[in-house]
């Protein structure tokens, strides 16, 4: 029976362990140049809706690392559910490939793709999560401060996919998560009493950025306006401007603090220069993690095991 990943409750807690394991080991081989074809002559659709770096060039690296091959689908070509529906370009590409990464706009995309694809799909974003983020994240976290569980995870600015995608994996593995965002741009309240009604970890949300970064061992941010939204970044500026992760707001973290960005950042509103650039930034180690975590589910979802 195929598997897919479009959220972090898809996988149960050992199995993330699994995947963060796997995603070390995979590490370690690419780092030390030692060949791991696991995916050899396996393929991978990738599509896209919206512009993309990291998961554009860590999927299609990855796939190649694993000795396998990856086709990118941008805009322009696949015309999800508009040229073709969305049922016929899942089941037309799971006679092709043995899996699909989609980035999509809305969530109900991802879900519709995994009901009619024979082969695993993964949510390489959408609108409501970011799981393949989160799980880089927790590798990062792991790297930096040796353990998930009690480390105090402030993520401050905007209640959208990646604050979505946080609480979902606090429904799955304990953390100590806090959430300062302003009134109107929480995350999803459904997916907060969901993570909250399994009682894995503590979850808190305030509207005060002071509160949930005071004595955080990781600080958060991400873009106060996401891909889709740009017709409202000049309004979200002055809602958000108080959320800035700087050095004033940063002093009120834990003194060993990690600040972590999934980036792309906009430098200058929710992160200063001084903060992304400084002794405490970890975006760029958060970056490459993307790479190895996504081996490891590529791993998992397409390999000899699965
Ligand atoms: N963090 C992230 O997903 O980056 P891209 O939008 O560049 O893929
Ligand atoms: N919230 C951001 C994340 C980018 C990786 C967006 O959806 O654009």
């Amino acid at each position: 029976m195929k598997r897919d990943f479009l959220s972090e409750t898809d996988f149960s807690v050992e199995e993330i362990w699994g995947i963060l394991e796997t995603a070390q080991k995979l590490k370690q081989q690419t780092r030390s140049g030692s060949p791991h074809p696991i995916l050899q002559g396996k393929t991978l659709a990738m599509i896209f809706q919206k512009p993309s770096n990291r998961t554009r060039v860590s999927f299609e690296v990855g796939m190649y690392q694993l000795g396998g091959h990856a086709v990118y689908l941008g805009p322009q070509e696949i015309g999800l559910g508009v040229r073709e529906s969305v049922a016929d370009v899942a089941r037309v590409l799971s006679r092709f490939c043995n899996g699909i990464m989609a980035r999509v706009f809305g969530h109900h995309l991802v879900e519709e793709l995994a009901q009619w694809a024979e082969v695993p799909v993964i949510n390489g974003l959408s609108d409501r999560l970011h799981p393949c983020q989160i799980l880089g994240d927790s590798l990062t976290i792991l790297e930096h401060k040796k353990r998930l569980q009690a480390v105090k995870i402030a993520y401050v600015g905007d209640g959208y996919n990646i604050a979505n995608s946080w609480i979902n994996l606090a429904g799955v593995v304990e953390l100590d998560l806090r959430l300062a965002c302003p009134r109107g741009y929480e995350p999803d309240p459904k997916l907060l009493a969901q993570a909250r009604a399994k009682k894995v970890s503590k979850i808190e949300l305030t509207e005060d950025p002071k509160q949930a970064v005071s004595g955080a061992d990781v600080v958060y941010t991400d873009t106060w306006a996401s891909m889709g939204q740009e017709a409202e970044a000049e309004k979200r500026k002055k809602i958000f401007r108080p959320y800035t992760v700087d050095e004033s707001l940063l002093a009120h973290a834990d003194p060993q603090h990690i600040v972590m960005h999934c980036l792309p950042a906009h430098r200058g509103d929710e992160i200063t220069d001084a903060v992304m650039d400084g002794p405490h930034s970890v975006v760029f180690d958060e970056a490459e993690n993307r790479l190895h975590v996504q081996k490891a589910i590529l791993v998992k979802l397409m390999g000899p095991q699965a």
